[in-house]
């Protein structure tokens, strides 16, 4: 009788992996190990150091306080692990900080979708008056008055005359953004064959994350970053999670469908990024998980079911490769000051 049930065991559990493989590769794929092509950008590696460079540099802030690191700190999964991030002048932002990791691989920019692409992007927080505070002008200028940095744009944009441009900056930092990828997640290592890589709990976690429609807003390589919808498409959260005054991509389109909608967030390394949500007020996973259920699904997930897709979640963080801290050049006579 038992060698019987082993053999039937042995029969349809493999069958029932592949089934679940086969349904999970229509929706997912795996992280690339290698560096993804961007657009209108090729990428090299004198332009992805002097990336490195400017992502750590804080004196490309107003204050001389803040870099792209201190937001998505590279040492801690690519965020700040705080609700909403701390800037210029110490002030609260409004939005929780994402990570970029494989940020290269999402479809648009922010929480709202309203950057195309990294280049677009880096624009942003430098002149943003709760993050970096600064000016195009004066980032320029405090660019310019480091040789070393000058020498470095002249190797990473060979053939332009005048290399030092705001342009040429936000490249550079999508250059070495674009290296920022976590492959061979337990997921990924599934995927690709390997029936170990995730535990049977994160299996029975992925099942219901594509039966009961997680999957439908949450797909592709970054499992989300693609796609907008309304935060709250059955039932809206309180605006203890959802405040009310951050209406998402409406202030994008002006458009009244795209009040509280949001792009759906990519959930690779979800579980090195609480606390969730654009206003980052849930720190739970688990909990997050069943907001996420009933605010998109109507449906009130058990604690078994939140658990499970909970550990699923965690099979979706990949291989966090060491970044060297870079030296950066002295400040000189013509270095604008800091200013308060
Ligand atoms: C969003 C990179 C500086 C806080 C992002 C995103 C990227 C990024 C790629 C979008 C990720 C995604 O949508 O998945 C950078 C770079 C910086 C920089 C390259 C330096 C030039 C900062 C600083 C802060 C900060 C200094 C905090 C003071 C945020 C926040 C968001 C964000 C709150 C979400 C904003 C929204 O959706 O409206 N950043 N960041 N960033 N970053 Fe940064
Ligand atoms: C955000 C998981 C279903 C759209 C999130 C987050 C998690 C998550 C963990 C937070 C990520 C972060 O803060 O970094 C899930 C799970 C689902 C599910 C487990 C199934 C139970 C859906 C569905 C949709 C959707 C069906 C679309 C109709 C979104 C959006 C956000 C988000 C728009 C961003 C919310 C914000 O602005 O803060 N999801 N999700 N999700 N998800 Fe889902």
């Amino acid at each position: 009788m038992l060698a019987a049930v082993m053999t039937s065991a042995a029969l349809t559990l493999p069958a029932q992996a592949d089934a679940l493989r086969d349904q999970a590769a229509e929706q997912f794929q795996v992280i690339p190990s290698m560096l993804p092509a961007v657009n209108n950008n090729p990428i090299t590696k004198a332009k992805i150091d002097l990336g490195r460079a400017l992502f750590f540099d804080p004196r490309l802030s107003a204050s001389g306080v803040f870099s792209c690191n201190s937001c998505h700190n590279l040492a801690t999964g690519g965020d700040d692990n705080l609700e909403t991030s701390i800037g210029h002048g110490w002030q609260k932002g409004p939005r929780n900080s994402p990570t970029v990791l494989n940020s290269v691989l999402n479809q648009a920019q922010f929480w709202d979708g309203r950057a195309e692409d990294l280049k677009a992007q880096a624009k942003g927080p430098i002149q943003g008056s709760v993050e970096m505070a600064n000016t195009p002008e004066k980032l320029l200028a405090t660019l310019q008055s480091m040789p070393a940095y000058d020498d470095w744009f002249k190797l990473a944009f060979p053939g332009d005359a005048a290399p030092v441009t705001f342009d040429n900056f936000a490249k550079a930092i999508e250059a070495f953004e674009a290296t920022l990828l976590t492959p061979a997640a337990p997921f990924d290592r599934w995927l690709e064959g390997d029936d170990n890589a995730m535990t049977e709990v994160q299996k029975t976690g992925l099942s219901l994350f594509m039966e009961k429609g997680c999957s439908s807003c949450h797909s592709g390589v970054n499992f989300g970053g693609h796609d907008y919808y309304p935060f709250g498409v059955v039932e809206r959260p309180g605006s203890d999670i959802l405040p009310e005054n951050d209406k998402g991509r409406f202030a994008v389109t002006k458009t009244a469908d795209d009040e509280y909608v949001f792009r759906a967030a990519p959930l690779r390394n979800v579980a090195l990024t609480a606390p969730y949500f654009h206003s980052g007020k849930v720190w739970d996973l688990k909990q997050a998980v069943a907001v996420m259920g009933s605010a998109q699904l109507g449906d009130e997930l058990t604690d078994d079911e939140t658990t499970a897709i909970a550990s699923f979640l965690t099979a979706l963080t990949g291989e966090l490769r060491p970044v060297e801290y870079p030296l950066l050049p002295a400040e000189t006579a013509t270095t604008p000051r800091p200013t308060a």
